[in-house]
């Protein structure tokens, strides 16, 4: 048997880059940071590129992915941009933002990547490395998270070379992740904006420009990352907990109580420093091994939202 290189991290050059860009077109998976969490990219447009982060994360078929583009001009070739759309895309791309759209053409987007859907999920990610990777592929990119489904997401290189080691291709490692967090979801395909997922922009941001936006409507998966069980560790978690029991490990904010054994996702209370660390303190508390780790209660607004929103599914009863 041919001897196989797991994932690797590589560093970014013009050279990795380009390398980069040329196994995307050639319909192999590459990992990439962007800012909120490293995304498995392969291009949207091939159902053979596209089956290859299925299977790699053992994902279902019935989860859509999100299509990442360079910039607007290649965002609007593949979906219909309104009023609103166009605003928030100027407001917050590049950026920790995904639209729902209706789709305008599939030719750059096959229909495994939408799952069938007639609408298609864009963003513009924020690291330039990111932006130059995905104008060289010259087509959009599908990139979910680049850990196995249901794991915890991948904030730096190094997570996914660990979670991924089952797979090929290279991982560019663009240091940690800036916002730490995956992308708020809003979907733009109805009169009523929705929320489908809170991420990196403020909900609240976001409603400034465009008004209220409404929970996710019931009946069909919109977001099926919003599946009740997913972001888990092995341990189990108790939220909004004012300190340890017995035999927990602590994951704090705004200051641990004296001679507690964990770690503190923003010593100074702040939301955006806390969101860049959730991700990462929980892989760590989690290599140590505790059966429980209690969770302090985290503000809900701005960011917090975001993060509540992964610790109540990181908690939530496993399938
Ligand atoms: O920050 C992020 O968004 C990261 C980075 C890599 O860009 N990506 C990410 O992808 O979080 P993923 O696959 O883990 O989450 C994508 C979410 C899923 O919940 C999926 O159901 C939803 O986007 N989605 C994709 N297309 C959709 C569509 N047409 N309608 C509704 N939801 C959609
Ligand atoms: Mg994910």
């Amino acid at each position: 048997m041919l001897a196989t290189a797991p994932m690797r991290p590589r560093k970014i050059t013009k050279a990795s880059l380009a390398r980069a860009a040329s196994a995307l077109r050639a319909g192999r998976l590459v990992a990439f940071a962007t800012e909120t969490v490293y995304g498995l990219g392969a291009r949207a447009d091939d159902p053979r590129a596209v089956a290859k982060i299925y299977a790699a994360k053992r994902r279902p078929r019935f989860n859509p992915l999100i299509a990442h583009v360079p910039d607007l001009a290649a965002a609007k070739r593949i979906a219909t941009f309104d009023a609103r759309a166009e605003l928030i895309a100027r407001a917050f791309w590049p950026g920790p933002l995904t639209l729902v759209l209706p789709l305008r053409s599939s030719a750059g987007v096959c229909n495994a990547a939408r799952a069938g859907l007639p609408s298609i999920a864009i963003r513009i990610p924020a690291p330039k490395a990111a932006r130059d990777l995905l104008r060289l592929a010259g087509v959009p990119i599908a990139a979910p998270s680049a850990n196995p489904s249901g794991r915890l997401s991948p904030t730096r290189a190094i997570d996914v070379a660990r979670g991924l080691a089952h797979i090929q291709g290279d991982v560019l490692d663009g240091g940690p992740c800036a916002v730490g967090v995956e992308s708020t979801i809003v979907d733009l395909t109805g009169a009523q904006a929705r929320l489908l997922r809170p991420g990196g922009v403020a909900a609240e941001d976001i409603a400034a420009l465009i008004g209220d936006l409404a929970a996710p409507g019931g009946g069909t998966i919109k977001a099926p990352g919003m599946l009740a069980s997913h972001y888990a560790p092995r341990a189990k978690l108790r939220l909004n907990a004012g300190g340890p029991d017995e035999g927990e490990l602590y994951l704090g904010f705004g200051g641990l109580p004296q001679g507690t054994d964990g770690i503190d996702l923003s010593p100074r209370g702040d939301l955006a420093e806390a969101a860049r660390n959730l991700f990462t303190a929980l892989r760590d508390l989690d290599g140590r091994g505790a059966a429980r780790i209690a969770v302090a209660a985290i503000p809900e607004k701005g960011l917090g939202r975001a993060i509540n929103d992964r610790l109540r599914r990181a908690a939530a009863p496993r399938p």
